[in-house]
């Protein structure tokens, strides 16, 4: 089953969202962090109450060179939960990748604009790749085909790295992706909300209501 997550540091509405979704965890960014004004260790704490032990939480590097990058995810890898450890795909962030996953580090290579950036991240061993498809679809590209592309390339090639989509405005762009057979998804809350929002929903629920209550009253329907 394809991993969804919430792309958030928001405690309560991940434990609003865990209700009604199969979340498989979190994903953060340092942004995500910063505008939270809550620090990442207090945040995954706060979230594994929330979400259980089993949660599995992907938090970004933010030191810049190679090495320095492979001492932070270690730290990062010791906390108590399963941990993703997210680097940039940049020069230093592909070197640092190639260091993590000697040392057997769970790595996800994110800020994915192209294929080719992707994929060469995919070839130094990341196991998620995150394209950010509304970015590039805001810098009138095609995020979904960069999924679609990139999604070929793993299978072409055998690799074990999953597509962990992120950056999404809306569900079209996320349903499209998920169309393509990727193994991770991260959603904004804004774009979660919308899988179980249309104008038509309400409506029809009213009606039931109204028809049901017209001749059953306040019976439930096991009492009628
Ligand atoms: O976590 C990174 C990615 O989700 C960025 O999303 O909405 O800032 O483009 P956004």
């Amino acid at each position: 089953m394809i991993e969804l997550y919430l792309d958030t540091a928001d405690v309560s509405e991940t434990a609003r969202f865990n209700q009604c979704f199969p979340l498989k965890g979190v994903t953060t960014n340092p942004t995500i962090v910063a505008k939270s004004k809550v620090g990442l260790t207090t945040t995954l704490a706060n979230m594994t109450e929330v979400l259980g032990d089993t949660a599995r939480f992907h938090a970004q590097v933010v030191s810049k060179d190679p090495h320095s990058m492979l001492a932070e995810a270690k730290k990062l890898s010791e906390l108590p939960y399963d941990m993703v450890i997210k680097v940039p795909a940049t020069e230093a962030g592909l070197a640092a990748i190639k260091l993590m996953k000697q040392e057997g580090i769970q790595v996800l290579a994110t800020a994915i604009y192209t294929v080719q950036q992707g994929f060469m991240a995919a070839l130094c061993g990341a196991d998620y790749l995150a394209p950010y498809v509304n970015r590039i679809d805001a810098m009138n590209g095609d995020g979904v085909a960069v999924v679609r592309d990139l999604q070929l390339l793993i299978e072409k090639h055998g690799l074990s790295t999953k597509i962990l989509a992120a950056s999404f405005k809306n569900v079209q762009q996320a349903m499209d992706v998920m169309k393509l057979g990727i193994g991770a998804i991260t959603l904004p809350v804004d774009v979660a909300a919308q899988m179980f929002s249309h104008p038509a929903i309400e409506p029809a629920v009213t009606q039931f209501d109204k028809d049901w209550s017209g001749v059953f009253g306040d019976k439930l329907s096991f009492e009628s």
